[in-house]
């Protein structure tokens, strides 16, 4: 009996559970996990370190080869370096998380860790579930399952201020709103969801439903093969 390896795409804007759901269902099948949105976190914390201005397009777009960012892909332990530093802290903080649309959107960024992203996949000896905004329109479009999360922009607000901790509920709404903006409306590649991809929303669901919803899908996908 061949098992055969499967490539799952989870696409969705941030506060649907996309990572925790991702992660899991990564443990729970023995696939790797791919977070792309930290690779897009790493390039950007690598430009504001590097002196680089954000919002200078051409200066971006010249940096974007520079960087060596490499993927850790345990689901139970992922892990994040850039040119040989832990990245994992210092991708999270709030300085980030308000550029990181800017530099995703410049052209040479995407074709970088687009390239990255299809070759961890292609390297993973079982399968993958890589996450991010565009993984089933562009990064892999032949991928064997394909789900788009959604929620209520109040249900994203108030899980995103949970994980914050403390932080302002209508403030974190009002961030987040004007991240998906910039990651839906940009030129190149944006958060998109793919024609065949099976849209799961999250609003009313724990995230064990969630997680429950996404593996019976890749279990259905996998005796159909
Ligand atoms: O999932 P996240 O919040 O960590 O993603 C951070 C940013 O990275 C997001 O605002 C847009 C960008 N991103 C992207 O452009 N394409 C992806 N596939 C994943 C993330």
């Amino acid at each position: 009996d061949t098992v055969h390896s499967v490539i799952v795409a989870i696409d969705g804007p941030s506060g649907t559970g996309k990572s925790s759901t991702s992660k899991a269902v990564a443990a729970k099948l023995g696939l790797s996990y791919l977070d792309t949105g930290a690779q897009y976190r790493a390039i950007t914390w690598w430009m504001i370190t590097n002196g680089i201005d954000v919002d200078d397009a051409a200066a971006v777009a010249d940096a974007a080869g520079k960087p060596v960012i490499v993927s850790g892909t345990d689901p139970s332990h992922p892990t994040i370096t850039v040119d040989g530093l832990d990245a994992s802290g210092p991708i999270r903080t709030q300085e980030v998380t308000s550029k990181v649309s800017a530099v995703s959107a410049v052209p040479e960024v995407r074709t970088r860790i687009t390239g990255l992203q299809r070759s961890i996949a292609a390297a993973a000896p079982h399968g993958i579930v890589v996450e991010g905004r565009d993984i089933g329109t562009t990064v892999l479009p032949d991928a064997d399952l394909k789900i788009f999360l959604t929620a209520s922009p109040e249900a994203r607000a108030a899980r995103r201020a949970g994980e914050l901790k403390g932080a302002d509920v209508s403030a974190t709404r009002e961030a987040l709103i004007k991240r998906d903006a910039a990651d839906s409306t940009r030129k190149t590649s944006p958060l998109a969801k793919a024609d065949d991809a099976v849209e799961v929303d999250t609003t009313e669901l724990t995230l064990q439903q969630v997680i429950e919803c996404v593996v019976t899908l890749v279990e259905e996908k996998r005796a159909a093969a």
